[in-house]
């Protein structure tokens, strides 16, 4: 069966692009594949973590992992400093990616600010990890919301650069998943912006963990436009919204993307349904349907937070999984290089 691999940051704030741009499609998706879901808490100390908040968040990615329907059972899900794999892989990879494709890296830039001098290093061999993350199970297919399409081009050409230069055919094609009308939610206030984790305007996001309350009040400050609603004929032949189109309306377009999604149809029935109607009604139903679909797993998330014992037994036996995929792919992968084990 093909595999697919993928990753969530246990950096904090969980929102709703993480749930529509990835997490969902991994739920869709578990059956079709051998499926592992990694909680990679080596990546995130690419930026200091405090250590506490790192071993709660790690659970609590776990949590919702488990709380959107991902099947523990059916899938591995573990957290990615268990599997020494992946850091030796990324080593190799280290040694495989060139400086030059690091350096046209844009969420480095973005992530290094101004100041870039002063980023640690991981930041900057951060795509060897992720690469080292998919490769050590020698998985095929990746979902993932659009910004990392950027690092799984950087993945797919570590792969080909090591089959080249040991003259070997050992890493498999890397395929992203970037699926749905989803797969880049912006800021509730800023629709040029995508929604972070990191934004400090929590009215930016919404969390998975949000109650009615809160998550009524970012809908309805959230920024829009004085027009009236748009209509299904800004679609092209295809039934995609053009970019150009998108960008006179960054704000309309993100928040029906989102009831597209949420909703599960596609954007013309929804374009179709409000046409010519004014925000605010629309922003009451996003609220409800909003409320409806991640209200169970928010109460879910909670529930599981208080059952911390749970949550790691599911993390210690993904591990074990984990290990016995990844460990003879990369000491395979050691004896190619030269490595010698005597
Ligand atoms: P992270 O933790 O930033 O995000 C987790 C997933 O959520 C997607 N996502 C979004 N999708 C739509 N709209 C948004 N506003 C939005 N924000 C985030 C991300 O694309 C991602 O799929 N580098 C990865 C984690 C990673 C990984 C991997 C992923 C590490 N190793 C191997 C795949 C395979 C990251 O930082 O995701």
């Amino acid at each position: 069966m093909k595999r697919i691999f993928s990753g969530v940051q246990p950096t904090g704030n969980l929102h709703l692009g993480n749930y529509l741009g990835a997490i969902r499609h991994f739920v869709a998706l578990q059956h079709d594949y051998d499926s592992i879901f990694c909680v990679v808490d080596m990546h995130a100390i690419t930026l200091w973590q405090d250590p506490t908040e790192l071993r709660a968040h790690t659970r609590e990615i776990t949590a919702a992992y488990l709380a959107a329907g991902i099947d523990p059972k059916a899938c591995i899900i573990f957290n990615q400093s268990q599997v020494p794999a992946h850091a030796e892989l990324a080593w190799i990879f280290n040694c495989i990616t060139r400086i030059g494709w690091l350096n046209r890296m844009t969420q480095f830039k973005e992530k290094a600010g101004k100041h870039r001098e002063n980023a640690s290093s991981g930041l900057y061999v951060y795509p060897n990890l992720m690469a080292a993350d998919i490769l050590a199970y020698k998985a095929t297919h990746v979902p993932v919301g659009e910004d990392q399409k950027q690092h799984l081009e950087l993945a797919r050409n570590v792969a080909q650069k090591f089959n080249y230069d040991y003259e070997v055919d050992f890493f498999p094609v890397i395929d992203p998943l970037i699926l749905g009308s989803a797969r880049r939610v912006m800021s509730l206030r800023d629709g040029t912006r995508k929604m972070s984790k990191s934004d400090t305007s929590d009215m930016s996001r919404i969390n998975m963990t949000d109650d009615r309350d809160a998550v009524a009040k970012k809908i309805r400050k959230a920024t829009t436009d004085p027009e009236p609603m748009p209509g299904p004929d800004v679609l092209d032949t295809e039934g995609e919204l053009p970019e150009e189109t998108r960008k006179q309306r960054p704000e309309a377009y993100n928040l029906l993307g989102i009831f597209a999604t949420l909703e599960d149809r596609d954007l013309r029935a929804v374009l179709t349904q409000y046409e010519g109607a004014q925000f605010s009604q629309f922003k009451k139903d996003l609220t409800d349907l909003a409320v409806s679909r991640l209200g169970p797993m928010g109460e879910e998330m909670k529930r599981l937070k208080d059952d911390p014992d749970h949550v790691d037994s599911i993390l210690r036996d993904g591990a074990e999984r984990a290990n016995a995929i990844a460990q003879p792919i990369v000491r395979e992968c050691q004896e190619i290089v030269g490595f010698l084990r005597p």
